[in-house]
């Protein structure tokens, strides 16, 4: 396993994608200039995080003009809807491809078409690492001490273009010696904690340990927790943030306990369209994610399952969010960015 790796890498005119339902015990890759495969991706979760999965919908619709001399009057919109459609939550997916649309709109009787939407992805690529880096910087001020951190799912690289969100504040505050140790949350049920951002920990050499979801309540019952940060799939106007299933239940904890509890995310990660958390669309996940784990039945297949992949955590138990411009205490008011 390589020391240095990256998760969204475009070149020679395809896009290659670090597969995360492999990881951390395999690095394999996924190398495509299909639209279908990066949809396919996207729905496995080979492709994950809410930044990651917008930026890989923006490539997937530039990709589907290539090597196309006639374009088919519906094509943009086929390919626009099919990927709108791979997942619900994330609300960088949609600004992304209306971007993308945009971008399609103004231009698209130029010959040049492939090469301008590539340029657009590629900009909103490059734009995301830049972001990141304003959220790492925005973020170090939420330390007020050398801190146990705990977070919950995967916001690192994997997760978007750059550093990482609430993963790149905590690496900055471990470089600048104000974190010193992290609590991973394996994050049922994908274990996007303890296979992702365990991995990522390890890589950027953060002293941490993974626990179950379970065992929050009982770190901060003993004060090992200074601090809890997570990342956001779409963020409500009023600050009604929707993050891995599970994250509501910390902010609670954190209120009983008084714990600071803080989001940290891309301006794309607010939904401009969406005044509070009612009216964020929650993804549901298969049955088979619970009953059974590697394919292996470990409950009845009869059995129901309720398994929502996102929940929504509201505005009054954020203590911040983190933005690229700055970090934005209550009462939030995301109207005018
Ligand atoms: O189902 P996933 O793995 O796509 O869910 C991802 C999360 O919930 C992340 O915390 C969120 O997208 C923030 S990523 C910077």
């Amino acid at each position: 396993m390589t020391n240095s790796f990256n998760s969204i890498e475009f070149k020679n005119n395809k896009l290659i994608l670090l597969d995360q339902t492999k990881l951390p015990l395999k690095e394999t890759y996924i190398k495509t200039d299909e639209y279908e495969r990066i949809a396919i991706a996207i729905e496995r979760l080979e492709v994950r995080g809410a930044p990651a999965i917008g930026i890989s919908a923006a490539y997937a619709i530039a990709l589907s003009f290539k090597n196309i001399t006639i374009v088919q009057k519906n094509h943009f919109e086929i390919v626009y809807e099919r990927l709108w459609k791979t997942r619900p939550t994330a609300v960088n997916l949609f600004w992304a491809l209306n971007r993308m649309k945009k971008v399609f709109e103004l231009n698209k009787n130029s010959k040049n078409i492939y090469n301008i939407l590539v340029s657009e992805a590629i900009q909103i690529h490059n734009e995301d690492v830049i972001m990141c880096d304003q959220i790492a910087a925005n973020g170090l001020q939420i330390f007020k001490k050398k801190s146990t951190v705990l977070t919950h799912c995967n916001t690192g690289k994997l997760a978007t273009g750059g550093g990482g969100t609430a993963f790149n504040v905590i690496n900055y505050g471990f470089k600048k010696g104000k974190v010193k140790f992290v609590h991973a949350d394996e994050t049922r049920p994908l274990l996007q904690g303890s296979r992702l951002t365990a991995f990522e920990l390890s890589k950027s050499g953060i002293p941490f340990s993974i626990n179950t979801d379970s065992t929050a309540a009982f770190l901060m019952q003993n004060n090992k927790i200074d601090l809890v940060i997570t990342g956001a799939d779409r963020i409500a106007l009023n600050g009604d943030s929707a993050n891995k299933i599970g994250t509501y239940n910390l902010a609670v904890l954190c209120k009983h306990h008084n714990i600071p509890f803080y989001i940290a995310a891309p301006t794309s990660t607010i939904d401009q369209k969406c005044k509070s958390g009612k009216n964020i669309q929650i993804e549901f996940r298969d049955k088979k994610e619970i009953n059974s784990f590697k394919k292996e039945k470990i409950t009845s297949e009869e059995y129901e399952v309720f398994s929502p992949a996102f929940d929504v955590t509201p505005n009054n138990l954020i203590t911040g969010i983190i933005t690229e411009k700055k970090l934005h205490l209550p009462p939030y008011n995301f109207r005018i960015l």
